[in-house]
């Protein structure tokens, strides 16, 4: 099946929809992971004083609840379970900044040109190969205003392969791209972003998982706090950046 029919068929399964959240973020290296992921959202906008977002493919906002300070926000997914499931976590939770739920394709935004200060998406990007990327890319410029900023998640190639040559291949059912951080620099050039930073997530990432599995001991929060704390401590090769980037 073609890349981009496989990706929106597979999140249209109700299966994964309520099995998401729980089987992706519970231990505690995933909720550090998560936790810079929000992190570079949030200083963002507070940064930058920005005050309309879109966030493409959120799923069922795992990232959005956690979003602060905007004005206005879109969350725009393809997957109507998805969307069910997003829209009963919000009538349920107070979020920090109002959002509003849309169907659509990220392939053809359903937004006017010049609409939002800042796109940002998790787990989405990656798993298109490089033209569909490419249109993505050309989407999201179009849709952001002048200056606007596009953060995602750049899982690297280095550690990545690494991680896989011990996975069951039915572990990875969907397509990932992964970069090394100069391409992906040079990537964004291509499709007319400049690259502000590239924020490591989970620098130590073998020690980080095996204290992650202290969770099952009940020991989850101090798990929690080891893996945090490792992870002041830079790496050249991290389990993936957090990107920002600027249209030009
Ligand atoms: C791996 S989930 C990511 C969820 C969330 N961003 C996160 O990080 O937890 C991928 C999401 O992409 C959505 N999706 C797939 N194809 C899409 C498309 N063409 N346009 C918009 N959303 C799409 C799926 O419905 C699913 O919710």
């Amino acid at each position: 099946m073609y890349n981009r029919e496989k990706v929106r068929e597979y999140y249209r399964n109700n299966e994964v929809v309520h099995n998401y959240t729980a089987t992706r973020f519970t231990t505690p290296l995933a909720q550090v992971q998560h936790r810079k992921q929000v992190k570079v959202v949030n200083e963002t906008i507070k940064k930058y004083f920005l005050d309309t977002a879109l966030e493409l493919a959120p799923g069922p906002l795992r990232v959005t609840t956690d979003i602060m300070g905007l004005k206005r926000g879109c969350a725009m997914d393809y997957s109507e379970n998805m969307l069910k499931s997003a829209a009963q976590l919000l009538k349920n939770h107070e979020t920090k900044a109002p959002w509003s739920l849309q169907r659509g394709d990220a392939f053809c935004l359903p937004y006017k040109s010049a609409t939002f200060d800042l796109i940002y998406s998790f787990r989405f990007i990656r798993h298109f190969q490089d033209t569909d990327r490419e249109k993505l890319f050309a989407e999201a410029w179009r849709v952001l205003k002048r200056d606007g900023f596009l953060i995602f998640d750049v899982p690297n190639f280095f550690t990545e392969t690494k991680i896989r040559r011990k996975l069951d291949p039915a572990q990875l059912a969907v397509y990932d791209k992964l970069w090394y951080r100069r391409e992906i620099i040079n990537e964004m050039k291509e499709n007319r972003f400049t690259t502000l930073t590239l924020s490591n997530n989970i620098n130590h990432f073998d020690v980080q998982v095996y204290i992650s599995r202290f969770h099952k001991l009940k020991l989850g929060a101090l798990a929690r706090k080891l893996i945090d704390r490792i992870d002041q401590y830079p790496s050249e090769h991290p389990y993936e950046w957090v990107i920002l980037c600027q249209k030009r």
